[in-house]
């Protein structure tokens, strides 16, 4: 059976309470880490991280981070490096979220040269991309997801790495709001993506995952979707059981 990997996206909604809470419920119920096809992941905030580091020695859930910095050192306050992030068993790293774009008003330029630090490092990046409602209605989602990708999909040309690639379509609409798009709507978008990366050298080693809204009610319906590697998830994650059951759903 293929793997199929589940990425919590803790946002900003986790405290250390709540982090000691989830990690007892995991450790009375490991039920995640029983199965080898499953890969479960958890985007903490920076804190966090190193909390988490210090508790998931020996676990078989992998730590990651929400944003990096473009730079490995120097004098860029209020950035966190990757080299630092590195010390503390980071395994995978989200860029180019679409709350980070619009917060922090990250370029497409930015955000590709993140992903090449990760890639550099070895280190998995979670790339987001989306389009918004507007964009939707406009007709120009296509456009839009290519827009977010192309210097990303340049630089993948000549990269010859074997480090795990994800690239998570997460339209904003969806993201926080139960709203999922129509399943013909993804099944196109998803054969779209596939398309645009087929003929790079590193095809094999970039998986698809789908973000915004999964949660318990949505995931059977997700879970139907071709073509697709996994999940990643946000609200619906910060709770151990719901996590659970997205991650037992058949
Ligand atoms: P959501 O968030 O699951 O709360 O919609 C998903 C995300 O933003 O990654």
């Amino acid at each position: 059976m293929k793997k199929t990997y589940y990425f919590a996206n803790w946002k900003m909604y986790q405290s250390f309470a709540g982090i000691d809470a989830f990690l007892m419920e995991y450790a009375t119920d490991n039920v995640l880490a029983a199965d080898a096809d499953v890969y479960v992941g958890i985007a903490a905030s920076y804190e966090h991280i190193y909390y988490l580091s210090q508790k998931l020695e020996n676990s078989s859930l992998y730590l990651g981070a929400q944003d990096c910095s473009q730079f490995l050192h120097g004098a860029y306050t209020g950035q966190v490096s990757l080299q630092s992030l590195m010390q503390m068993q980071l395994s995978f790293c989200i860029v180019g979220h679409s709350e980070v774009r619009q917060l922090l008003g990250q370029s497409y330029e930015t955000i590709a040269l993140k992903f090449k630090v990760l890639l550099a490092a070895n280190i998995s990046p979670i790339l987001c991309i989306g389009e918004t409602l507007v964009q939707k209605e406009d007709g120009v989602t296509l456009q839009i997801l290519y827009d977010q990708l192309e210097s990303v999909l340049e630089f993948l040309q000549s990269y010859q790495g074997t480090t795990k690639i994800f690239i998570a379509y997460e339209p904003v609409y969806a993201i926080g709001t139960g709203v999922i798009p129509e399943t013909h709507e993804l099944q196109e978008i998803f054969y779209f993506l596939q398309k645009l990366v087929k003929e790079l050298p590193v095809a094999k080693n970039i998986m698809f995952l789908y973000g915004g809204s999964v949660h318990t009610q949505t995931i059977g319906l997700l879970k139907n979707l071709e073509g697709i590697s996994g999940f990643l998830i946000g609200k619906a994650s910060i709770d151990f059981q719901a996590l659970k059951k997205i991650v037992e759903c058949e």
